[in-house]
């Protein structure tokens, strides 16, 4: 019997192989495959090659990854101490303990450094280099040959519960943030989605289709139109996919067709997620979203951008601001053909992502409320929202 796809968790933490199991988004939908990650070589590849795809999920990954590595280094450690174990001395054990760290924290960089447009990625990992190195400083007094296994045994005991903490989060999130979203909509509207910010890109609902699948739960019959998303074609393998699969009424366009089908007055709304939003409101996200926002605001669409506060960078003053990731050119030559389809030697450009201007953003929804233009302030209000809610 095949198994719908949104019964599987997109990212999973497997305790007892101490691995990271994803769901390979690359052979969706022909095939559906999980993988284990376990060395940080496997994590970082997972997430440059999209086999982990979609902001939030990136982070949980990485997350979980992180605290993977963590067991899997002491354990190396453990392992040479042991081969030298006639040589040591007392001063080794704080040796070992030191080395942990230091690996640790080295090969959070080296996560970090798979994708540069999401913000959550580094937003997950720098809160769990904050517990390591919160633990380090407690700890690192006390330290000594007789407490070091159980020190470092806390310390990822820390890391799993934080790791954990941002999945969990990352659900309540999306959650909350659909039922912002659906205030929005009403029964029966046409709703156009870009890219894949799903329950693929997430732990559970996505962020612009979680109106979408909460309103499904209440017959609101949603028709969705779904950009196929050039090149990788997220909107066709992945959004198309889940949505199906949920018997949501979902029809697939190639990107160049939105125009029309907006024309025709078929959308009421169109939501996207985001890779990260600059302070003043400025949202990147998937290449051609700017394409979509631009001929929503021709046809008075409402374009909603979806956004975790775990997306919103307040430290990027504008979308010029971004750092914007360039793929390889194979990507939009030959990746889906038989036969390779354009000239050979042809110049390409092919960025992952594009900013839209605040101006173009009817709104951006977050779990925390939907914040409005002026985004500078409405964007702050929400984060003292969080902060005054964690308080
Ligand atoms: O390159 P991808 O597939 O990781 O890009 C994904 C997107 O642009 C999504 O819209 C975004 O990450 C939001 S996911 C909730």
């Amino acid at each position: 019997m095949s198994q719908n796809i949104l019964d599987i968790n997109t990212v999973e933490l497997d305790e007892a192989n101490n691995c990271v199991i994803i769901i390979d988004q690359t052979r969706l939908p022909s095939k559906t495959e999980l993988i284990n990650l376990k060395t940080a070589e496997e994590i970082w590849e997972a997430i440059y090659l999209l086999k982990v795809r979609g902001a939030p999920a990136i982070g949980v990954a990485a997350a979980l990854g992180l605290y993977v590595r963590a067991g899997e280094i002491y354990k190396e450690l453990t392992a040479e101490k042991s081969k030298q174990c006639n040589k040591l001395q007392d001063n080794d054990n704080v040796a070992v303990y030191q080395s942990f760290f230091d690996r640790v924290i080295k090969e959070k960089e080296y996560l970090n450094s798979s994708r540069p447009t999401a913000v959550n990625l580094s937003w997950a990992l720098n809160r769990m280099e904050k517990v390591l190195k919160e633990w380090y400083e407690e700890s690192r007094p006390v330290v000594n040959f007789e407490n070091e296994k159980d020190i470092i045994e806390k310390c990822i005991s820390k890391l799993n519960a934080e790791a954990k903490a941002i999945q969990k989060e990352d659900i309540d999130t999306c959650r909350k943030l659909g039922e912002y979203g659906l205030t929005l909509l009403k029964k029966g509207d046409g709703i156009l989605t870009h890219c894949n910010a799903g329950q693929l890109a997430t732990s559970k609902y996505g962020t612009a289709t979680a109106p979408i699948y909460l309103g499904h739960e209440k017959g609101y019959d949603f028709k969705v139109f779904c950009d196929e998303t050039r090149p990788l074609l997220q909107g066709a393998r992945l959004t198309a996919y889940e949505l199906q699969s949920a018997g949501v009424d979902v029809t697939l366009i190639c990107d160049n067709m939105s125009a029309m089908v907006m024309r025709n007055g078929w959308v009421n709304a169109v939501f996207v997620g985001c890779d990260r939003v600059a302070a003043n409101g400025d949202v990147a996200n998937k290449i051609g979203t700017s394409v979509v926002a631009t001929v929503a605001k021709r046809f008075n669409v409402p374009f909603y951008v979806c956004a975790p506060t775990s997306t919103i960078d307040l430290n990027t003053p504008t979308g010029n601001d971004i750092k914007i990731e360039e793929r390889p050119q194979s990507e939009v030559t030959d990746m889906w053909y038989k036969e390779r389809m354009a000239p050979e030697n042809v110049k390409v450009f092919n960025p992952a992502f594009d900013v839209t201007d605040n101006e173009y953003v009817t709104a951006i929804i977050t779990e925390y409320g939907i914040a409005r233009a002026p985004y500078t302030d409405s964007l702050k209000e929400i984060l003292d929202r969080k902060h005054s809610c964690q308080m």
